[in-house]
């Protein structure tokens, strides 16, 4: 498959999800869906809740097996895929319930599973917190006391440590799922520079959103889904906001 923008350049997808199944019980989250996206492209998911957007994405990254369907990344299938497998093969996530550890301070979060140690074994919490510093400071993300556990922090700041973490280890396949829905306008500004600035690196980004203003202030293209399936997908460049919403609409009411 290649994907061709503009007539001008094909571009190879670097991950593509192919009639992908997914059941709960008597729920069907996922009913034939296709998924792909290329390097350097910004890719929003949108829809109506409960249609599918983060089940899709834990599919993406081995959290979820699917029931049926292909997970086809750099032209090889995976299967059977695990996050390790994902996080090997360059898949990484910021899931919408952040899998932050709520006791752990800033520093403890980012640096969860891969803490520094001194050259006695310990964990050298002060090189933590000075790299965490450093890293909030580069990625203009204000947390105004780094040493509170993640648990008393609000909800935006929360995000924004998940991300953080993120962005310490660069993948190139991001997924991110409602980034910036506890946060003020300010906090969004900065996460979706961020998101462009992965963009640049060439890294393929995919953001789940509901907010269609954002999506079309940031995303390349747009893929709506409804009850499972991909509904439509466009370009920003050849769409609007108003008409993304009515795909939702007529999607919801079939
Ligand atoms: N672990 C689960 N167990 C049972 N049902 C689930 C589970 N995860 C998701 N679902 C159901 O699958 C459907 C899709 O959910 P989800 O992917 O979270 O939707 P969205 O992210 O678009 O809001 C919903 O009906 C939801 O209740
Ligand atoms: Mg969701």
């Amino acid at each position: 498959m290649t994907v061709c923008y503009n007539n001008s350049m094909s571009i190879q997808p670097i991950l593509q999800l192919q009639n992908i199944h997914k059941r709960f019980g008597a729920v069907t989250a996922l009913d034939g869906m296709n998924l792909h996206v290329v390097p350097g492209e910004i890719l929003a998911i949108v829809g109506d809740n409960g249609c599918g957007k983060s089940t899709l994405m834990k599919v993406g990254c081995g959290v979820i097996q699917p029931d049926q369907g292909h997970i086809v990344c750099n032209g090889k299938p995976l299967q059977g895929l695990q996050p390790k497998e994902a996080l090997k093969a360059g898949i990484s996530a910021v899931y919408q319930d952040l899998a932050l550890d709520p006791m752990r301070d800033c520093a403890g979060n980012i640096f969860l599973g891969k803490e520094i140690t001194s050259f006695t074994f310990f964990i050298d919490h002060k090189s933590m917190r000075r790299k965490t510093e450093q890293l909030l400071h580069e990625l203009s993300i204000h947390i105004p006391d780094i040493t509170q556990p993640a648990g008393s922090l609000s909800g935006g700041q929360r995000q924004s440590l998940a991300i953080a973490r993120a962005m310490h280890e660069k993948t190139p396949i991001m997924f991110f799922d409602e980034p910036t829905s506890a946060m003020g306008v300010r906090e969004s500004a900065k996460i979706l520079d961020l998101l462009r600035h992965l963009r640049e690196e060439g890294i393929a980004v995919i953001i789940i959103s509901h907010n269609l203003f954002q999506v079309f202030d940031v995303a390349d293209r747009v893929t709506v889904m409804a009850a499972g399936k991909k509904v439509a997908d466009v370009l920003c460049s050849e769409s609007t906001p108003e008409e993304v919403n009515q795909f939702i609409l007529r999607g919801r009411a079939k």
